[in-house]
C-alpha cells in the first residue's frame, strides 16, 4: 500500500493527484489550511491542515506540495524536508523525460511535458501540461513553467521564477530569480531579478 499526502487542495492539487493516481499511488489524501471547511476535493479526502500533516507524516510513503505560489511551495517543502519527510518527485506517465535529465525532489512533470537531455531542475519545480524544457536548461528551485511554455536549449531560470502559459524563451537566455514572464510572451534577451515582463519581445511590464 503506497500512501501519498498532497499539500494544497486546489486546482493544481487536483492535477497532481490525478498524475499520482496514474502513477499507481494507492491512497491519496490532501492537507490544506482551508480544512475543516474543506473536507473533500473531488473523490480525495482533505484530512487536516498543514500542522496536522506534520503530526501524521509516518502514515505516508510520500509527500508532495502542490501549491501554485512558488515561494509558498518551496518554503513548505523545506519545512517538510527538515522534518525528514519522504518528498517525492512525480512524472506523469504521459510526460517525456530524458534519462540524462535530472529532476529535483518535490518537482512535478505533468502530462505532455518534455524535458530533454542534460536539463537540470531544482527542487519543487512545476513543469506544467505540454511545457517543454530543452537540452542543457538549468532551472533553480521553485520554478514554474506553465502549460505550453517552451524553453529552448541552454536557458537558465532563477529561483521561484514563473514562466507564463504559452511563453517562449530563446536559447541560452538567462532569466533571473523571482521573475514573472507574462502569458504568451517571447523572451529574446536576459531578464533581471524580481521583475515582470510581457510581450513580444518581452519588455518590463508597466501598468497603465
Ligand atoms: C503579466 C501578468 C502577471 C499581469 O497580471 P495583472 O497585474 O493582473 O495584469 P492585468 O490582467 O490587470 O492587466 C494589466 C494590463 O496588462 C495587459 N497584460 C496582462 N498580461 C499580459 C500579457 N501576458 N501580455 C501582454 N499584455 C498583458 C492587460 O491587457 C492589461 O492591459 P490594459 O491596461 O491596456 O487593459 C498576467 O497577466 C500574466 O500573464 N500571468 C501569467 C498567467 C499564467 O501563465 N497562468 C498559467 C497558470 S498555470
Amino acid at each position: 500500500m503506497r500512501r501519498l499526502a498532497i499539500v494544497g487542495a486546489s486546482g493544481h492539487g487536483k492535477v497532481v493527484a490525478d498524475a499520482a493516481e496514474a502513477l499507481g499511488w494507492d491512497l491519496i489524501e490532501f492537507y490544506d489550511d482551508a480544512w475543516p471547511e474543506l473536507t473533500i476535493l473531488r473523490h480525495w479526502p482533505v484530512k487536516g491542515d498543514f500542522s496536522a500533516l506534520l503530526e501524521n507524516l509516518e502514515n505516508y510513503e510520500g509527500v508532495i506540495v502542490a501549491i501554485g505560489d512558488n515561494h509558498t511551495r518551496l518554503s513548505l517543502q523545506q519545512e517538510l524536508e527538515d522534518r525528514g519527510s519522504e518528498l517525492v518527485t512525480l512524472v506523469h506517465p504521459g510526460a517525456c523525460v530524458s534519462p540524462y535529465a535530472s529532476l529535483g525532489t518535490g518537482s512535478v512533470i505533468l502530462a505532455g511535458a518534455a524535458i530533454n537531455i542534460d536539463a537540470t531542475l531544482g527542487k519543487a519545480c512545476i513543469i506544467n501540461t505540454n511545457a517543454s524544457v530543452d537540452h542543457d536548461c538549468s532551472l533553480d528551485d521553485g520554478v514554474h513553467v506553465s502549460p505550453g511554455a517552451a524553453l529552448a536549449g541552454g536557458v537558465s531560470v532563477g529561483q521561484c521564477s514563473w514562466v507564463g502559459i504559452g511563453a517562449s524563451v530563446r536559447q541560452l537566455i538567462a532569466i533571473g530569480a523571482d521573475v514573472v514572464v507574462g502569458a504568451g510572451s517571447c523572451v529574446v534577451a536576459p531578464l533581471a531579478d524580481g521583475q515582470t515582463y510581457v510581450g513580444m519581445p518581452a519588455r518590463p511590464f508597466q501598468r497603465n
